[in-house]
C-alpha cells in the first residue's frame, strides 16, 4: 500500500505534492519521491525514510521549480525499500514519469517482454514495467497508450502519470486502489486519498475502477477503458481533517477491519494461478516439500495464534507434524531440530526481537528457514532463507486485525500447496479449497456489515470484568485471538480456554451473569463443546456463540448466537475471528478506551 499524490495549476507543485503525501504516510513511510515538470524536462527527486527528509533535501519543494507534478509514499512491495525502487518511475529517456499504488502481478513476464524489445530496467519494481510500457505504447496520443496499458496489466493499480509531450495534463487512472480527483480553485489535484487535497479543495471525484482521468490547471475530464469521455458528479467532504486521515473511520482499527476483504484478496490473487496454488517466492522442488518431517511454527501475539490455527490446517490437511513455539519460549527452549524440519517465523513487523532471535536460532543450527511476513525488506525478511509476503499494507493500529488476516491466508495457502504435492489431496479437493478461498472476501464483507448488532451486543458488557473464550480444536485458536483483542484494547480481564479443559479449574470462576464466548465452528466438535456450554449456562454464565449457519442445536443451548457463512472447516478462522474484532472494538469504543494505541502496548516490539 503506498500513497499518491499530483497536481497541475497555477502554483508551485512541490510544496502541495510534499503537503499531500504528508497526509498519505500512513499508507506508507519507506521512502518517497517527486517528479515536476520544470518547464523544459521532468525532474526527479527521491530519498529514503520518512518524507521529512525529501522535504529536507527539496527545502520543502523550492529547489523543484514547476506548476505541474506527481509524488508517492511508498511501502515496499516489489524490491526492498532503496532510492532505486523508489517512485517515480521513468522511461528510458525520462520522458514519461509514473507513481503507482498496487501491484502489478504478471510484471514478470512484461518485463521479458519488454526486455526483448531492448528496454533496460533499473529498479525491482513492479512498477517500472508500466512506464516503459507507456513509452512502448505511446504514439502520439497519451490516453491510447493509457488504455493499451490497461489491456496488458494484471493485478490493482492506482496511477499518476506526466508525460514531458504534454505539460499541460497530468493523467490518473485505478483499478481496485483507491484515487480521487479534487478539483480546486488555484488547481486540480489526485491522490490515493482525500486528506491529501483537503487543504486545497473539499470538491472531490471519486474514480471508479478502470476509470482515466485527465486533469489539466482549470478543467478534468473522465474516460472509461473504450476512451469514451463519460461524466462524474463531484462530491462535497465534509469530514474534518482527523476523520479524513481515517478514511471517514472513526479509528485506524476499524477502517483496518475493513480492508480485510481487500488485504484476503492481495494476499490470495497472486498465488492462485489455473486453478492451483503457486508461491513462487518458496522456491522449494516438490521433493523439497516431500521430505519435510515437522515443521515448527514460530511467533508472538497475534502471529502466533495463527500459528495455532496453522498447526490444525496443516496437520489435519498435509498431515505434517506441527510444532507452535512462542519465539520468546523458543529461543531459550534448546527445541531439537533436526535434518528436512521447517521452521516458519510469523510476524507482521518483521522486527520482533524474539521472533528474530528465533530465526537466528534456527540459521544457526542449519535448519532451514521461511518467514510469513508483512514488512518488506524488514529484518526477518532479510534473515529468513525464504521469504512470503502477506499484502497486507501498513497497519497503524497496535492491534493487529488485516495482518493477521493475511498471515492465516499465507498458512492455508502453504498447507494447500504441501498438502497436494505430498499427495494428501486430491485435484478436486484442492478446487473446492480454493474456491471457498476465493468466497472468503466477500462473506469478511458480509460479517463487517453487521457491525450495528455486534456494536448493540458489545455496549451491555462494557463493565465486564471478566469474560472467557471457549472453544475446541481449531475454535480454540479462534478463542485465543479473540480473548487477546478484547483485553488488549478495552482492558477487560479475559482468557481463552479449550472448552474441554474448564472443569478443572476454571469453571470456578463462573459467576451469575459471566459472558462467555463460545466458537463452534467444527461441526464434528458441535455435540462436546455444547455440552460445555451447557455446564457454563448452568452456572449462571451468559454465553455469545459464534458458529456456522446451519447450526439450529446451538439456541437451545446459548443465550445469543452469531452466525458466519459456511466455508470449509480449515478456513473457519478468517471469519469466526470477524464478529470477535468487532466485539472488541465496540467494548473498548464504550469504554472511552485509546483503541488505537492501547496502554502499555507498542505495536512493534523490539525489545525482550
Ligand atoms: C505486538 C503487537 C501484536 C503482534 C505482536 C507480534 O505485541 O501488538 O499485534 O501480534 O507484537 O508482532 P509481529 O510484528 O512480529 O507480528
Amino acid at each position: 500500500m503506498c500513497g499518491i499524490v499530483g497536481y497541475i495549476g497555477e502554483s508551485q507543485a512541490a510544496p502541495i505534492l510534499l503537503d499531500g503525501l504528508s497526509k498519505l504516510e500512513y499508507r506508507g513511510y519507506d521512502s518517497a519521491g517527486i517528479a515536476v515538470y520544470d518547464g523544459d524536462n521532468i525532474k526527479v527527486q527521491k530519498a529514503i525514510g520518512r518524507l521529512k527528509v525529501l522535504s529536507e533535501l527539496t527545502h520543502d519543494g523550492a529547489t523543484m521549480p514547476g506548476v505541474s507534478g506527481i509524488g508517492h509514499t511508498r511501502w515496499a512491495t516489489h524490491g526492498a525499500p532503496s532510492n532505486i525502487n523508489a517512485h517515480p518511475h521513468f522511461n528510458q529517456e525520462e520522458t514519461i514519469a509514473v507513481v503507482h499504488n498496487g501491484i502489478i502481478e504478471n510484471y514478470l513476464k512484461l518485463k521479458k517482454y519488454l526486455e526483448n524489445k531492448n528496454y533496460h530496467f533499473v529498479s525491482d519494481t513492479d512498477t517500472e514495467v508500466v512506464a516503459h510500457l507507456l513509452d512502448y505504447y505511446y504514439k502520439g496520443d497519451p490516453i491510447e497508450a493509457i488504455i493499451k496499458v490497461m489491456h496488458r496489466v494484471e493485478g490493482s493499480y492506482g496511477l499518476g502519470i506526466i508525460f514531458k509531450a504534454h505539460p499541460e495534463q497530468i493523467y490518473a487512472v485505478r483499478k481496485d486502489s483507491p484515487l480521487i480527483v479534487g478539483h480546486g480553485k488555484d488547481g486540480n489535484l489526485i491522490a490515493s486519498d482525500v486528506p491529501a487535497v483537503l487543504k486545497y479543495t473539499r470538491n472531490v471525484y471519486f474514480i471508479q475502477n478502470e476509470e482515466i482521468a485527465v486533469l489539466s490547471g482549470e478543467d478534468i475530464f473522465f474516460y472509461n477503458v473504450d476512451g469514451e469521455g463519460i461524466t462524474k458528479e463531484s462530491t462535497t467532504i465534509d469530514w474534518d481533517m482527523n476523520a479524513a486521515e481515517k478514511g471517514g473511520y472513526e479509528h485506524f482499527m476499524l477502517k483496518e477491519m475493513y480492508e480485510q476483504p481487500q488485504t484476503v484478496r492481495d494476499t490470495l490473487s497472486p498465488r492462485i494461478k489455473d486453478g492451483a496454488v503457486y508461491i513462487e517466492e518458496l522456491g522449494m522442488t516438490d521433493e523439497e516439500i516431500r521430505r519435510i518431517r515437522k515443521i515448527h511454527m514460530v511467533a508472538c501475539g497475534s502471529a502466533y495464534h495463527t500459528g495455532v490455527t496453522a498447526k490444525y490446517v496443516f496437520e489435519g490437511m498435509a498431515r505434517i507434524p506441527v510444532e507452535v513455539d512462542l519465539a520468546s519460549e523458543f529461543r531459550y527452549r534448546n527445541p531439537i531440530l533436526q535434518e528436512d524440519e521447517l521452521v516458519i517465523i510469523i510476524s507482521q513487523s518483521g522486527e520482533t526481537a524474539d521472533s528474530l532471535a528465533a530465526l537466528r536460532e534456527a540459521k544457526g543450527r542449519g535448519i532451514q528457514t521461511l518467514g510469513i511476513v508483512n514488512v518488506v525488506g524488514s529484518s526477518i525478511a532479510r534473515e529468513a532463507d525464504k521469504v512470503m509476503y502477506t499484502w497486507a499494507g501498513p497497519e497503524i493500529a497496535v492491534a493487529t486485525t488485516k495482518a493477521y488476516s493475511a498471515q492465516l491466508i499465507a498458512e492455508y495457502l502453504l498447507a494447500i500447496q504441501f498438502a497436494k504435492v505430498r499427495g494428501e489431496i486430491t485435484e478436486a479437493e484442492m478446487a473446492s479449497y480454493l474456491k471457498d478461498l476465493q468466497k472468503l472476501p466477500e462473506q469478511i464483507e458480509m460479517l463487517l456489515s453487521n457491525k450495528e448488532k455486534i456494536q448493540h451486543f458489545a455496549n451491555r458488557y462494557i463493565s465486564a470484568k471478566d469474560v472467557f473464550f471457549v472453544g475446541r480444536g481449531l475454535d480454540y485458536a479462534i478463542s485465543m485471538e479473540g480473548s487477546l483483542k478484547l483485553k488488549e484494547i478495552s482492558y477487560i480481564h479475559s482468557e481463552a480456554y479449550a472448552a474441554g479443559e474448564l472443569k478443572h479449574g476454571t469453571i470456578s470462576l463462573i459467576e451469575e451473569g459471566t459472558l462467555v464466548a463460545a466458537v463452534l465452528t467444527q461441526e464434528e466438535l458441535y455435540k462436546k463443546t455444547i455440552s460445555n456450554i451447557v455446564e457454563l449456562t448452568s452456572r449462571g454464565a451468559f454465553v455469545l456463540a459464534v458458529t456456522n449457519t446451519g447450526n439450529l442445536e446451538i439456541k437451545k443451548a446459548a443465550d445469543y448466537v452469531i452466525y458466519i457463512p459456511q466455508t470449509n472447516r480449515w478456513f473457519t478462522n478468517s471469519l469466526a475471528i470477524i464478529p470477535l474484532q468487532l466485539f472488541s472494538y465496540y467494548v473498548s469504543v464504550g469504554k472511552g478506551c485509546d483503541v488505537d494505541k492501547p496502554r502499555n502496548l507498542a505495536k512493534s516490539v523490539t525489545v525482550e
